[in-house]
């Protein structure tokens, strides 16, 4: 795992992602809810928009479509491929 910098649209601060923490650990820690279940990649409950950046998908849950068409997921496993990622939540 690498860290980066995670943008949240609607939100100034930029967050560093550290290497041992993960996206929603991090939105929680500053106050920002999303609804989580799993924290494992299983359920889509926690599932945010990408805005820019790349990630690598880590779920087992959301489809092709999910992913490429509507840039949907998982802030509980899935990381920044890029230095910068900008989200929605
Ligand atoms: Fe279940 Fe993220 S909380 S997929």
């Amino acid at each position: 795992n690498k860290e980066f910098t995670l943008k949240v649209t609607g939100h100034e601060k930029e967050f560093l992602i550290p290497k041992d923490k993960s996206i929603i650990q991090v939105l929680k820690e500053n106050d920002i809810f999303v609804p989580m279940s799993c924290e494992n990649g299983v359920c889509g409950t926690c599932k945010c928009k990408i805005k820019s950046g790349e990630v690598e998908h880590k779920d087992m849950v959301l489809n092709a479509n999910e992913h490429q068409v509507q840039k949907l997921f998982t802030p509980c496993v899935t990381r920044a491929t890029t230095e910068t990622l900008e989200i929605s939540v």
